[in-house]
C-alpha cells in the first residue's frame, strides 16, 4: 500500500525526479533485497549521510585517503581511534612480524592449481589459517584472542595471496619478509620481486583505505550474521571473502577491467556500451545499491587513476574509462562505484586482473573485523522472518501415510 501510494504520489512529481530515483525508492519502500531496511546498528561508518558521503568513525573518507596511511585507518576501524605516531610505529612494526606463513599453509597453498581463482585462494587460506591458529573459543561469548587473530589475518593475507600467486605462476617460493613497513608496498614487493616505487606504494594505500569500510555491505553482513551465532572469527571472515567474491559486489573491478580492456579506444568504447545498453546488459563498475548520485570513492581514485595513466604514457585505457563513465551517466543517469577506475589503476601499476578482488580482501578486512567485534560486543542471534508464498496449509495424510506404509513395512 505504501508502495502504491509512492509510486502514485512521485507520477505527481515525476519532473522533478528522473524515473531511476522513482524507481530506486520504489524498490527500496518493496523491500527488495533488504534495500532501505535498518538491520542493526552500528558506530563503524556512515554510507551516503554525512562529509562527501563515506565516513570512518566519523573521518570523511577523502581526508582519511589524503593525509592518512592503510595502518593509521585499519587502527582507526579496530581501535576507535587514529593512533598517535607512537602507536602507528608500534602497530607497523608488529603487523611486519606477523607476515610468515605457516609451513602447513604453505604446504596446502602449493597444491592449489594455477586457474583457481585467487579468492578462492585465499577463502581456503583464510579457512587454513584458522585450523592451524584457532581462535580462542573456549568460554562461549568470550573471545579473548580476536583481536591477534586479525593482527595476523591483516599481516599475513598478502602473504597468503602472493606466496600461492607465485608458486603456481613462476614456480618461485617467495620471502614473505620483505622489509617494507606499509601493507600496500609488500604487497606489490612480493608480487614483482622488487620494491615498488613512492606512486605505486601511494595509490596503494589510498586503494587499501577506499575499500576498508562500507557499513552494512554484503560481505560485512555476511560476517555479522555468522558472528552473530558466537562461531569464530576465521569463520566470519572465510565467509565473507566468499560474498566478496560476486560480481555484484567486489568481483565488479575485475569485471569491469574484462570490459575495458576489449576496447580499442573512446569511439570504440562508446559504441560497444551503447550495444550493452541496448541489450539490457549490467555495466560492471556502475550503479550502487546505495548511492544515488555518486559514489564519493570514485572522484578519489579516478585522480590516482589519470596520474598513474599519465605515468605509464597510455592513451587508451583512461580516455577509455572516461567515455564510458560519460555514456552511463548520459544515457542512464548511472555513476562509476568504486570498483570502476580501479580497474585501470591497477592495470596501470602491472597488477594482475585476477588479482584485484583479492587486494579488496586485503583491505576489507578490517572492516569485516570491526563489525564481528562490534556484533559480538552486543549480540543477539541474527534471524529475520521471511514472507511464505508456498501453498496453503493441505490435508495429506492419507497419501503421506500410505508412502510411508508403502516405504517402510
Ligand atoms: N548497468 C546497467 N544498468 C544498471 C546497472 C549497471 N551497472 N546498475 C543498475 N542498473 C539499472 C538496473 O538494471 C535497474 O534498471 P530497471 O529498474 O530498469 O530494472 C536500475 O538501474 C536499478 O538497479 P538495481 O539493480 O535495482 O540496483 P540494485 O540496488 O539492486 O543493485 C548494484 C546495485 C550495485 C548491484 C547494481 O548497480 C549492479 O549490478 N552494478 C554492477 C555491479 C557492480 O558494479 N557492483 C559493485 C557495487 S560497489
Amino acid at each position: 500500500m505504501r508502495l502504491l501510494q509512492y509510486i502514485d504520489s512521485a507520477k505527481a512529481v515525476e519532473n522533478r525526479f528522473t524515473r531511476r530515483q522513482i524507481m530506486a525508492e520504489a524498490k527500496k519502500l518493496g523491500g527488495a533485497g533488504l534495500r532501505g531496511q535498518v538491520a542493526g546498528k552500528t558506530a563503524l561508518s556512515t554510507v551516503g549521510v554525512s562529509g562527501s558521503g563515506l565516513t570512518y568513525r566519523g573521518y570523511d573518507v577523502k581526508d582519511l585517503a589524503e593525509n592518512c596511511e592503510f595502518e593509521e585507518v585499519a587502527y582507526l576501524i579496530l581501535k576507535g581511534k587514529l593512533p598517535n605516531q607512537a602507536e602507528l610505529d608500534a602497530y607497523k612494526t608488529k603487523l611486519q612480524g606477523l607476515r610468515s606463513l605457516p609451513a602447513e599453509l604453505k604446504t596446502v597453498l602449493e597444491q592449489i592449481p594455477k586457474d583457481a581463482h585467487p579468492m578462492d585462494v585465499i577463502r581456503t587460506g583464510c579457512s587454513m589459517l584458522g585450523n592451524l591458529e584457532q581462535e580462542d573459543t573456549s568460554v562461549m561469548g568470550v573471545f579473548p584472542t580476536q583481536e591477534a587473530c586479525v593482527d595476523r589475518m591483516l599481516a599475513c593475507f598478502p602473504s597468503i595471496i602472493c606466496y600461492w600467486y607465485r608458486f603456481s605462476h613462476d614456480g618461485v617460493r617467495i620471502d614473505e619478509n620483505t622489509g617494507d613497513s606499509s601493507i600496500g608496498a609488500h604487497f606489490l614487493h612480493m608480487l614483482r620481486g622488487e620494491k615498488p616505487n613512492e606512486l605505486h606504494e601511494r595509490v596503494m594505500n589510498v586503494s587499501l583505505i577506499l575499500y576498508a569500510e562500507h557499513e552494512f555491505n554484503a560481505s560485512t553482513f555476511t560476517a555479522r550474521v555468522c558472528a552473530s551465532t558466537l562461531s569464530d572469527i576465521h569463520s566470519c571472515i572465510t565467509g565473507a571473502i566468499g560474498t566478496l567474491r560476486g560480481p555484484l559486489h567486489g568481483g565488479a573491478n575485475e569485471a569491469a577491467m574484462d570490459m575495458i580492456e576489449k576496447f580499442s579506444d573512446a569511439d570504440h568504447a562508446e559504441q560497444e556500451m551503447m550495444g550493452m545498453l541496448k541489450r539490457k546488459e549490467k555495466i560492471m563498475g556502475f550503479g550502487h545499491a546505495i548511492y544515488t548520485e555518486s559514489d564519493p570513492r570514485n572522484a578519489i581514485i579516478k585522480e590516482w587513476a589519470e596520474k598513474l595513466s599519465q605515468d605509464v604514457g597510455d592513451t587508451v585505457l583512461y580516455p577509455v574509462s572516461v567515455r564510458c563513465e560519460e555514456v552511463m551517466w548520459r544515457e542512464k543517469k548511472l555513476f562509476c562505484n568504486a570498483d570502476f577506475f580501479h580497474a585501470s589503476a591497477y592495470f596501470f601499476m602491472g597488477i594482475p586482473t585476477k588479482l584485484f578482488t583479492p587486494i579488496f580482501v586485503m583491505s576489507r578486512l578490517t572492516g569485516w573485523a570491526g563489525h564481528v567485534m562490534e556484533q559480538r560486543a552486543d549480540n543477539r542471534i541474527i534471524r529475520p522472518s521471511a514472507d511464505y508464498t508456498g501453498e496453503e496449509l493441505r490435508s495429506e495424510e492419507r497419501r503421506v501415510g500410505k508412502e510411508c506404509r508403502s516405504r517402510w513395512s
